[in-house]
């Protein structure tokens, strides 16, 4: 997976991208990462690359020129014509089904803009997908783009250390996680649940079904809706309900 930024604060996403796990699948090259300076490709002598708004109104727009050739720019080294995401609170709320599907692509392009917005008329040229990460302002569409390289980045082959990891953990079924634990096994006069020093898999294995079927119904029921349900797991939700119920 290649990621290509196009952003007025190319050291930001650099700086904040370069530790962890996805610093060490960048090292490992796994992924690779490149933040592009659109102010390097602005035709105005002072190096301008905003304006104020034609109407009237608060605030500057990014114009499109310098966005528009650093883009072609990029286009051009790539060979195809990519998927390009803008981030933007009039985006399609992103979730984990997203996430998956750009993990598939080859190169992927991310937008970020600043002041009031940017120029509706290179949107139109470029842009592939409008992305939000929730409903709310930010000041900027870095934050958002380095939350995606995250969510995303976890999903390319070789970037966590066990693959499998990335299958059984919130969200795989759209369940959430159930609770995990670790040693000692008492803590503060709290018992680890015996199940799980059993050593009995099935048990335990029905044990974190349950507690992540119990987890979704109390915190995000929401997820249920779309959560690939059991007739077993539908019999337990039943009984929640109805002694949540009584
Ligand atoms: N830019 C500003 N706010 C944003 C948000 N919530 N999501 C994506 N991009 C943004």
């Amino acid at each position: 997976m290649n990621y290509h930024v196009l952003t007025l604060f190319p050291e930001m996403i650099m700086q904040a991208l370069g530790t962890s796990i996805i610093g060490r699948a960048l090292e490992k090259e796994s992924i690779s990462l490149e933040a592009i300076d659109i102010r390097e490709y602005t035709t105005n002598k002072h190096k301008k690359v905003d304006d104020t708004p034609y109407g009237g109104g608060a605030g500057m727009v990014m114009q499109a020129q310098p966005i528009y050739d650093a883009y072609q720019d990029l286009e051009r080294k790539i060979g195809f014509r990519p998927r390009v995401i803008y981030l933007t609170p009039q985006g399609k709320v992103f979730h984990q089904g997203m996430a998956q599907e750009f993990a598939k692509e080859q190169d992927l392009v991310f937008l970020c803009g600043h002041y009031e917005g940017i120029d509706e008329r290179v949107l139109e040229e470029i842009v592939t997908d409008y992305v939000s990460i929730g409903d709310y302002v930010l000041t900027g569409g870095e934050l958002p783009a380095m939350v995606l390289i995250d969510a995303i980045s976890r999903l390319v082959p070789g970037v966590l250390k066990n693959e499998e990891s990335a299958q059984f953990e919130s969200f795989h079924d759209n369940l959430l996680e159930y609770p995990q634990y670790s040693r000692p096994e008492e803590w503060m006069g709290k018992k680890v649940p015996s199940v799980l020093l059993s050593g009995h898999h099935a048990n335990i294995e029905a044990w974190r079904r349950e507690k992540s079927l119990q987890r979704t119904y109390e915190r995000r029921p929401d997820l249920l809706e779309s959560a690939a349900l059991s007739e077993k797991d539908k019999k337990f939700l039943d009984n929640l309900r109805n002694n949540t119920c009584k």
